[in-house]
């Protein structure tokens, strides 16, 4: 073990022993090098005279640049953005993620939680959380309706096993706490460590739990720290702030779960992706939030310092134009008020469907699942094949939906015109018809 990992590891052991215990094994090797990212540092503030220490080229005081570059990039010197940002992202944006979480999350409180680390988007931020904290073999409970990149890392690259629980009851009237409930309990009963990633607004449905529902989630993992099992609980905040309806939770669960309960890591995922509309920025966050009597800050550094240290191992760093540019929006006198206007323009279009959607001709052809927040909706088709109804609408109808498993299909609301609401449901009946008839 490298005896920078080790130090992290004891500081972490010390004042966080669980949270030592949920580390993989490749994140109890992680630390950051103190090799030539610390050492020019370090020259950044001590070297006037001269820094010759990083891998970029310079010309007189500045970054060495292209002007077939630089005169697409008006408004924010070269400075700002061709050099490397660090691997824990830019100070003052990281600083100013932290102030506007708490600033969205007002139950947070006086909870301390780390200084968030930026990654390359929140698939990475995902990525990152599975190196620290999946050993292979695993469990990872999630819901039978899943963004399925979790696959991909959770599975495929870290060998964790998924467990499911029913993402909605039969009647498709609420989220199924209860089922959630029950596999927790169940694996917890044989497993020491926990993990569960919780996505609300949810991917592919739409739905965020509301307030009592959310109170809920948060008090079964309280409750199953408090029992002994050790729980890594990941919020996955992607779509987080667009939240359409009065009783829908406006927290992130984060919020209610961080520093409960020592043997309860909660860890945020989120980032500017879809919060503030920037895809490809690819700008995501990793925060945490856990309970210890003694040196909690101390702890926070440590996993940062791993975070970081695993970034460096694989990107190295995030983007750095696309951090300083976020930055100055977030701190521009217009950004709430602009935020604000797409907020009401996504939200009409959700109002706008369940509007369309309570016509009772529908019901006929497909059932639809709760949806109050995010990007997409899902009905679920009485008796047709999703992806054959897929194909037959692009073929036939010159529309494109996505079709998941055998009978549901996401619609992505936040790319429909209100105008277009009508149109597009009429044109999923009329090709449900046309299987039913061929
Ligand atoms: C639930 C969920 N998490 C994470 C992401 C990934 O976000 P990013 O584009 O920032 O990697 C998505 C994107 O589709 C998502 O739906």
């Amino acid at each position: 073990m490298n005896p920078i990992a080790q130090e992290l590891n004891t500081t972490i052991q010390e004042a966080g022993p669980h949270i030592f215990d949920m580390l993989s094994d490749m994140g109890k090797a992680l630390f950051f090098p103190k090799g030539i990212l610390s050492q020019s540092a370090e020259a950044k503030v001590k070297a006037h005279k001269i820094n010759a220490t990083i891998g970029i080229a310079k010309e007189g005081p500045s970054v060495l640049s292209l002007s077939s570059v630089t005169q697409y990039v008006t408004g924010i010197e070269p400075d700002e953005y061709l050099p490397y940002a660090p691997s824990f992202g830019i100070p003052a944006l990281r600083e100013q993620w932290k102030k506007d979480l708490y600033k969205k999350n007002p139950s947070l409180g006086s909870q301390t939680v780390s200084l968030p680390v930026v990654t390359s988007g929140i698939t990475h931020g995902v990525s990152v959380i599975s190196d620290m904290w999946v050993n292979s073999g695993d469990v990872i409970v999630l819901p039978d309706m899943f963004w399925g990149n979790y696959n991909m890392t959770f599975c495929v690259r870290n060998h964790a096993q998924l467990v499911h629980f029913k993402a909605y009851d039969d009647g498709l009237t609420r989220f199924n706490v209860d089922d959630f409930e029950r596999v927790m309990r169940e694996q917890a009963k044989k497993n020491d460590k926990l993990i569960t990633v919780l996505n609300f607004p949810h991917n592919p449905s739409g739905y965020t739990l509301s307030k009592t529902e959310a109170d809920r989630v948060a008090a079964i993992l309280i409750d199953i720290a408090q029992e002994g099992t050790n729980v890594v609980a990941a919020c996955d905040d992607a779509y987080f702030g667009l939240f359409f309806e009065e009783e829908t939770s406006k927290e992130s669960l984060f919020a209610k779960i961080a520093g409960k309960h020592p043997r309860l890591l909660a860890i945020k995922l989120d980032g500017a992706t879809k919060e503030d509309y920037v895809w490809g920025f690819r700008t995501g966050f990793v925060t945490y939030g856990i309970a210890a009597d003694t040196n909690i800050e101390g702890v926070y550094e440590a996993l940062e310092k791993k975070t970081a240290g695993c970034i460096r191992g694989n990107i190295s760093n995030a983007s750095h134009l696309s951090q300083t540019i976020l930055l100055k929006s977030m701190t521009d006198d217009n950004y709430d008020g602009l935020k604000q206007e797409k907020f009401n323009l996504l939200k009409s279009r959700a109002d706008r469907l369940k509007v369309v959607l309570k016509d009772p001709k529908y019901a006929d052809g497909f059932d639809v699942y709760p949806f109050n927040s995010g990007y997409f909706m899902c009905i679920r088709l009485k008796d047709v094949n999703a992806e054959k109804l897929r194909v037959h609408l692009l073929d036939n109808y010159g529309v494109g939906l996505i079709s998941m498993g055998d009978k549901n299909i996401r619609v992505a609301f936040s790319c429909l015109e209100e105008k277009d609401v009508t149109t597009l449901f009429d044109i999923i009946l009329s090709g449900i018809n046309d299987l039913r008839k061929a």
